[in-house]
C-alpha cells in the first residue's frame, strides 16, 4: 500500500509567487503544488495538500493524522517560530513523523527567524533549497517510513 503524506502549508504559503519574490521566487504556489504531487507520485507516495492561515485550523489537520497518514511534511510559515499549540499538536502524534520544511534559509534572515519552537519535536529540519526543499522532505520520508 502506498504511504500516506500529509503536507500542511502554513500562513501565507497561497501568496508564494506574488509574496517577497526576491525570498520565495516567482513561482506560484499552485504550479509548485503540481511538481510536489509528481514528485510523491514517483516515489510511489500518496500526498494530501492542506494550506491554511489559522493556527487552529493547522492544529486539528496535524490530530487528524493520527491513524490515517503514515508522515507529515510542515511549512508551518511564521507560526514555526512562536506557536507552542503547533509544538504540542506534533508532538500528540509521535507516530506520524513530521519534517519541518522552509523554502528561505530561516538562519540567514532575521533574527527571529532562526528559532524554531516546532523543531525540536520534529525528526528533522530541511531549509534554504525553495521549492527542493519539499522534495527533499519527501526524500526523507520515503527513507524513514
Ligand atoms: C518560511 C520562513 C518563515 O520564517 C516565514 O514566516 C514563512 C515562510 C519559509 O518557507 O522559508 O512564511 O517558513
Amino acid at each position: 500500500m502506498s504511504r500516506k503524506i500529509l503536507l500542511i502549508l502554513g500562513p501565507n504559503l497561497n501568496m508564494v509567487g506574488l509574496r517577497e519574490k526576491n525570498v520565495y521566487g516567482e513561482e506560484t504556489a499552485e504550479t509548485i503544488n503540481e511538481d510536489i504531487r509528481r514528485w510523491a507520485e514517483e516515489l510511489g507516495m500518496d500526498i494530501e495538500i492542506y494550506q491554511s492561515n489559522c493556527e487552529g485550523e493547522i492544529i486539528s489537520k496535524i490530530h487528524s493524522a493520527l491513524g490515517t497518514k503514515d508522515g507529515i511534511i510542515i511549512n508551518a510559515g511564521a507560526y514555526t517560530h512562536y506557536s507552542y499549540a503547533i509544538r504540542d499538536a506534533i508532538a500528540c502524534v509521535p507516530s506520524v513523523p513530521t519534517i519541518e520544511v522552509h523554502m528561505s534559509n530561516v538562519h540567514a534572515r532575521d533574527e527571529f527567524r532562526h528559532k524554531t519552537v516546532i523543531g525540536g519535536v520534529c525528526k528533522g529540519q530541511i531549509s534554504g533549497f525553495g521549492k527542493f526543499s519539499y522534495r527533499l522532505a519527501l526524500y526523507a520520508l520515503n527513507d524513514i517510513l
